[in-house]
């Protein structure tokens, strides 16, 4: 069984104790819904610190309210079993009402680095998870905190934080983990009907095609991103929100020479997959 803690003060105390014996402290942020990808983090967080805490909350704030907060999957059983057998030491599962005390009214925002992409399609995202991710670097008080590289924007805009606010923490991104079709493992994979399931690997199918196309010069990056819209729709996905070549820092749209990162987003029904892909 894995340690459970759900208040701010049971948190802090045990930081407290493990930073007093000189330990070093990993954070894994999550919503929980656990799979291999989390469990690279989390064994990435164990060979990296001396300590590991998961954190498991459902954040209201980077939801919005036509979204699928209340249907988000919820694995809590499982989610402790594969904690514990991966060398985590703490899970913190706070409550709403914890995260969120009644009349709270902070929320951190970011601005070029949220603007595109995922910033014009879930315009509430990032002060969501730009928040919540805060408070909980100020609850634990990590020495790293590792995210999964699938979330790429998220990731980026969770280092422009901690450069920002000179928060003593090292941010490390880890590799996406892929099925063995190449579909990205999301939590969110857990909607998809069969006949849905295989047409989802089309989507890394798109961006590679983009990468290749672009890093041969075969074509011009629009034309590679109309050829690969229409392929994701003709294999049955139902729309696109982008497919964009990107400066993989910066995310500004790619220029010649800059290093690429092309990140997409599509709908298979109601169901919205992310995923990208570097040179
Ligand atoms: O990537 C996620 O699971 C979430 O956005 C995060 C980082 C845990 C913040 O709620």
């Amino acid at each position: 069984m894995i340690e459970t803690v759900h208040t701010v003060q049971d948190l802090r105390a045990i930081c407290a104790l493990w930073r007093q014996e000189a330990q070093t402290i990993a954070i894994v942020p999550t919503m929980g819904a656990l799979h291999e990808g989390h469990m690279d983090l989390v064994r990435a967080a164990g060979q990296r610190a001396d300590k590991v805490v998961a954190s498991i909350f459902v954040n209201p704030t980077q939801f919005a309210a036509h979204e699928d907060l209340s249907t988000y999957p919820r694995t809590p059983a499982r989610d402790g079993e594969l904690l514990a057998v991966n060398g985590c030491d703490l899970l913190y599962a706070p409550t709403e009402a914890t995260m969120y005390r009644y009349g709270h009214q902070t929320s951190v925002s970011l601005s070029n680095i949220t603007a595109p992409l995922e910033g014009v399609f879930r315009p509430h995202f990032f002060a969501g998870v730009a928040t919540v991710v805060l408070k909980l670097f100020l609850q634990a008080k990590p020495d790293l905190a590792f995210f999964g590289e699938k979330d790429w924007q998220q990731l980026r805009t969770i280092r422009q934080m901690v450069t920002d606010l000179d928060l003593d923490i090292d941010i490390i991104g880890i590799e996406t983990r892929r099925e063995v079709d190449g579909l990205a493992m999301s939590s969110r994979n857990a909607y998809l009907t069969p006949d849905q399931r295989a047409m989802a690997p089309a989507l890394k199918q798109a961006l590679d095609q983009i990468v290749e196309d672009i890093m041969s010069g075969g074509h011009a990056p629009d034309i590679s991103v109309e050829a690969a819209k229409a392929m994701l729709l003709a294999r049955g996905f139902s729309a696109i929100d982008y497919l964009a070549p990107c400066h993989a820092d910066t995310l500004a749209p790619w220029q010649d020479g800059d290093p690429l990162r092309v990140l997409g987003a599509a709908w298979l029904g109601k169901t919205r997959l992310i995923d990208n892909r570097g040179a």
